[in-house]
């Protein structure tokens, strides 16, 4: 066994942050295993293309003579699945995909890492991690004076997206608790940042503003969402993988709760110095409230005390400094962004917004 990791999902928006900061720091080679679904993105990951230490392989994780193959070859000293179907709109139109890659997917490679495992001597079984990154999803919905989510609230997922999810932590449990496989599980408030696809919240509205559409917003813009700059996510799972102590779970979260329709509005302002329409009007007069998601939870915050105690971390960066950092990315990546909002996801934008009466696309 060598320093070699396996990460799952690392074309997708958190996969390839953690990838790339992994380069950047040197921390040894990455075996990177992507189906590129609609959200995977080779682009994302360009500046790897000649560095020997990415090795990126097309491939399911539910394959597990794929996997067996890699793990047999790169002997790797941890897997890190960041691979799903991640958006909880696609799991209310068509729940199939995210049962198969979230639940099926996590299942078949739980198996291929546990054979694997298995056969390790015993320094390397002690040293070896699969490290599940999961979601704040799993404990359902807040009401307005609820605390915050901390490791020991009750599951309750409401959508078929957090259903699934769940299902896999619950697997992961279960690999440790029956198998003694040392895992570790993170659960995670909503991410934000540079290579985010633009049909989650934040990528969505900036793309929209600045091509001049609407910017849709669910029922009342009430809902909160506690918002973590990707790169302090990233920073959390590899303190976790480094000094977690195995069979644990993590709750990662930024201390920072806002209603969507306030996130919308500060991006709008940001745009405004940023990048002014041409007619002069604020970027907030194209915010149209729209039909309400199905089953919407209200409200998600993260009690994030026990990974700052015991692990030492926290995030970096603010609400204010990390979607500065994010609205410059997209100011500066609009062929990133052109090269996405074609094809497939026209016909997501069409079949989801178009039902609810916008012409966005
Ligand atoms: P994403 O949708 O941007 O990327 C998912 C990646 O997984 C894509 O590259 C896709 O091609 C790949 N993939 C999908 N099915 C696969 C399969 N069967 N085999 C191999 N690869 C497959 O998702 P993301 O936002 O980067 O989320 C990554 C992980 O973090 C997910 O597990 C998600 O549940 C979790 N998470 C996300 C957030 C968030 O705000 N985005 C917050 C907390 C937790
Ligand atoms: P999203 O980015 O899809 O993340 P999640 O559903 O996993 O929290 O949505 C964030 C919030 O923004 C959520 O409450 C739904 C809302 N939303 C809108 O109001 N309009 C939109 O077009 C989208 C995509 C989301």
């Amino acid at each position: 066994m060598n320093q070699t990791i396996i990460v799952t999902g690392g074309a997708g928006f958190i996969g390839t942050n953690f990838v790339l900061a992994w380069a950047k720091q040197g921390l040894g080679t990455v075996v990177n295993l992507d189906k590129l679904t609609y959200a995977g993105n080779l682009e994302n990951l360009v500046e790897l293309q000649h560095n020997p230490q990415h090795i990126f392989v097309h491939g399911d994780i539910g394959d597990q003579v794929l996997l067996a193959r890699l793990l047999a070859e790169h002997q790797p000293c941890a897997v890190v699945n960041f691979a799903a179907e991640s958006h909880v709109d696609r799991s209310i139109h068509g729940p199939e995909d995210f049962i198969q890659t979230n639940v099926v997917g996590t299942f078949h490679l739980l198996e291929s890492v546990r054979a694997y495992w298995g056969k390790l001597n015993e320094v390397d079984k002690k040293a070896f991690r699969f490290l599940h990154v999961s979601t704040d999803e799993v404990y359902g919905s807040l009401g307005k004076d609820d605390a915050a989510f901390t490791e020991t609230h009750a599951y309750a997922p409401n959508s078929p997206y957090s259903a699934s999810k769940a299902a896999s932590d619950h697997l992961v449990r279960a690999y440790h608790h029956t198998y003694g496989l040392p895992t570790l599980t993170t659960n995670c408030s909503n991410n934000y940042g540079p290579h985010h696809f633009p049909e989650k919240l934040i990528p969505l509205v900036i793309h929209n503003a600045l091509a001049g559409k609407p910017l849709p917003i669910y029922g009342t813009g009430q809902q909160i969402r506690d918002w973590l700059y990707v790169e302090d996510h990233c920073a959390a799972i590899r303190r976790v993988l480094e000094v977690g102590k195995v069979g644990e779970v993590y709750n990662v979260g930024g201390w920072n709760e806002k209603p969507n329709i306030e996130v919308v509005k500060i991006l709008c302002r940001m745009l405004d110095a940023k990048k002014p329409r041409a007619d002069g009007k604020p970027y907030a007069d194209q915010i149209t409230f729209v039909e309400d998601r199905l089953g919407h939870d209200q409200r998600y915050a993260i009690d994030a005390t026990k990974i700052a105690r015991e692990l030492g971390w926290k995030p970096q960066e603010t609400f204010e400094t990390g979607i500065e950092k994010t609205v410059n990315w997209y100011l500066e990546n609009q062929d990133w962004v052109n090269n996405i909002t074609s094809g497939d996801y026209r016909h997501w934008v069409e079949k989801h917004y178009v039902e609810r009466g916008e012409e966005l696309a």
